[in-house]
């Protein structure tokens, strides 16, 4: 039998920054459904990759002296790796400046420009020659670049426009007509009453200021500027626009595209118009999630509260996190990262609920029939409850996830999790094993936890895959797939079981708690020295002019610091003794926030030795030492002279 197409792509990301927790929650909610939809029959396509075109790329590639290729390799191995470390089975990773991507690009500008939906005219506005960008008037910040600060003016630039008005009414209708289509709901209205119903104006598709992106080939001083070239990838990933278009028969129209709200806008209104004009099919839904926040609201590099899913997963295991995304997030509005809540459903949920009903069942395996599962033999009234939620939950999972609730789905697997421990406490299986009669009865309960188990571990193979792996290893699991679901009988008797290492070893949550604000702190710091260091200050005026006489006045020396220590209650201070050239001197100096006695020792530094001595803190001072630092002292060098004779005259 021909299995059914599944298409489903996650935004394709930008390789500017780091990627958080946040951009890492899109791909992990369409992992899973990607992970349940093979799971049931599915023949998937799942669809990701990087955004690498734009100006922010070129300036910045710019400023480091690489090329903006070499750049964004180098942020796309990074991301790949994220992907890889997070178990994100994607089928297909895509990148804008991939030959065949950038060949349909070309193919489909220039198609739209052919039929007439594309048209040459200027852009005008308000212009900042150093950033090399347009803004509108409500951009503007008291009338200046709301990037730089400077003042901007009037400009006028060459450029091409899509006629996205002329669709606009088509796209309503289709709107109305598929209440699916913009999910959820509430955010269709706002598509619609916000943007498509005020009517839309047209939109700016090429840009001359800059050059990394698609060229325009019939117009080769522009570049597709970029929702046309990030749009298309849907479908050019799947060989539209190429010579082989097996992928893009088999698997367009999308069944959803997944993405974050911000860009909602373009995925329901730009895209399809696009799509209509090139008379394609439109996406079957576009699901527009909500912000992933933190305590202290959005995250923001400069709170240096950016949530880094790397250190999470080295420190909690993968599976860890994807379970607190995927189950706690309420998909489709915005949840709350918060390390307190995490670390204790961790606990709660996945070392007690889960864990620990996976490690008793395969103990009294062990002690009560030497590790070989015995046959069911015969059932009671309580056994029912636990059979036919099992037997229940698979559909509930499945509806779960039609409708996108990934966490009602894992909800469902838990709350049969929780009926199976409630299942022994109420069948007390240790006291069965007291009574020689009972042996039957304590075999059928221990197959019918090992069975429920299984339920649950091919359930999760969605959403935990590393610990469904590890459920199957302990206990011997062979029937993994989901036919195997429709009878509670998939668990071979005469099995053996296999003790493993704890699923999810309990946490100190306090412990943990006290390292993470400690890593969030260091986290912080860094950000602030790398602000500090690139803060543009406004530079103090340069001081009245002098002449070289003035200068020679100053007596400028090579010394090394021989001896170093802080000064007591003056915790700026430290006292120096440094070599002048065989005369030992005593300085005192405002640098201890910066350095430590310890490594100032052998240093050599720069002293002005004729400025006349004073006491500081009651210490002579015979001498200055330079350093170079930011107007409020963030940073601060010594002035470093290299390795030469003490006493050599710095001129
Ligand atoms: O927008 N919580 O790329 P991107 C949840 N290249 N989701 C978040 C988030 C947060 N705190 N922060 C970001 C782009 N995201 C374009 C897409 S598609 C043709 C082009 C989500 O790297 C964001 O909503 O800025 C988006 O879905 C995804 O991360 C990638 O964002
Ligand atoms: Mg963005």
């Amino acid at each position: 039998m021909c299995k059914k197409p599944y298409y489903i792509t996650t935004p394709i990301y930008y390789p500017s920054t780091k990627l958080h927790i946040g951009n890492t929650y899109t791909t992990v909610a369409a992992d899973a459904i990607s992970r349940f939809k093979r799971l049931t029959g599915y023949d998937v396509m799942f669809l990701t990759g990087t955004d690498e075109h734009g100006q922010k790329i070129q300036t910045i590639a710019e400023e480091k002296g690489i090329t903006p290729k070499e750049h964004v390799d180098e942020i796309v191995a990074g991301i790949k790796s994220l992907w890889d470390m997070m178990d994100i089975s994607y089928d297909k990773f895509i990148r804008t400046t991939d030959d065949y991507h950038v060949k349909a690009v070309q193919k489909i500008f220039k198609k739209l420009y052919d039929q007439g939906d594309i048209y040459k005219s200027s852009y005008e506005g308000s212009y900042c020659t150093p950033c090399e960008s347009f803004w509108t008037e409500t951009q503007l910040v008291n009338g200046n670049c709301p990037d730089c600060g400077r003042p901007v003016h009037e400009a006028k630039e060459e450029a091409y426009f899509f006629k996205m008005s002329k669709y606009a009414d088509r796209l309503i209708k289709y709107i109305e007509d598929h209440p699916d289509f913009i999910q959820p709901e509430s955010r269709k209205n706002e598509m619609l009453n916000n943007f498509l119903r005020p009517g839309l104006q047209d939109l700016c598709v090429s840009r001359t200021s800059f050059n990394w992106g698609v060229p325009v080939t019939f117009d080769t001083d522009h570049v597709v500027y970029v929702w046309i070239d990030a749009l298309s990838n849907y479908i050019t990933a799947l060989g539209y626009g190429s010579d082989n278009d097996e992928l893009y028969k088999k698997f367009w129209p999308a069944n959803v595209h997944l993405i974050g709200k911000d860009i909602l806008r373009f995925h329901t209104i730009y895209w399809p118009i696009m799509l209509m004009a090139l008379d394609l099919p439109l996406p079957k839904q576009v699901f527009g999630h909500g912000w992933l926040l933190v305590d202290g609201g959005k995250m923001s590099k400069s709170k240096g509260n950016v949530v880094d899913p790397v250190a999470l997963v080295e420190g909690f295991g993968v599976d860890a996190v994807r379970y607190y995304l995927l189950k706690e997030i309420p998909f489709g509005s915005d949840g709350l990262f918060n390390n307190e809540i995490f670390i204790k459903k961790i606990n709660s949920d996945l070392c007690n609920d889960l864990g620990n009903l996976l490690s008793r069942t395969v103990a009294m395996v062990e002690k009560y029939f030497d590790g070989v599962l015995p046959a069911p033999l015969g059932k009671e009234e309580v056994d029912d409850e636990l059979i036919n939620l099992a037997l229940e939950t698979p559909k509930i999972v499945e509806n779960a996830i039609e409708d996108l609730k990934i966490p009602d789905a894992l909800e469902a697997i838990f709350t049969l999790i929780r009926r199976a421990n409630k299942y022994i406490d109420e069948t007390t299986p240790w006291i069965l094993a007291k009574d020689e009669t009972k042996k039957d009865r304590l075999g059928t309960v221990l197959y019918n936890l090992a069975e429920a188990l299984r339920f649950s571990s091919v359930l999760l193979s969605a959403f935990l895959p590393r610990t469904s792996e590890k459920i199957n290893e302990q206990l011997a699991v062979t029937a993994k797939d989901w036919a195997s679901l429709e009878g509670f009988d998939g668990t071979a008797p005469g099995t053996t079981v296999k003790k493993g290492e704890a699923l999810f070893p309990r946490i100190d949550v306090d412990k943990k708690l006290e390292e993470l604000e400690a890593l969030r702190l260091a986290q912080l710091e860094e950000v602030k020295k790398k602000e500090a260091a690139e803060a543009k200050v406004e530079m103090e005026p340069i001081k009245e002019e002098i002449t070289i006489e003035d200068f020679e006045k100053i007596d400028l020396r090579v010394v090394k610091v021989v001896e170093c220590e802080p000064i007591k209650k003056a915790k700026k201070l430290l006292k120096l003794k440094v070599d002048l050239g065989g005369e030992i001197r005593q300085v005192v100096s405002g640098i201890a926030m910066h350095y430590k006695p310890e490594d100032l020792v052998g240093k050599y530094v720069v002293l002005v030795a004729n400025l006349k001595p004073v006491k500081l803190r009651g210490e002579l001072s015979q001498g200055m030492i330079i350093a170079a630092s930011d107007s409020n002292d963030t940073i601060l060098n010594l002035v470093n002279p290299g390795k030469l004779p003490t006493g050599s005259i710095v001129r």
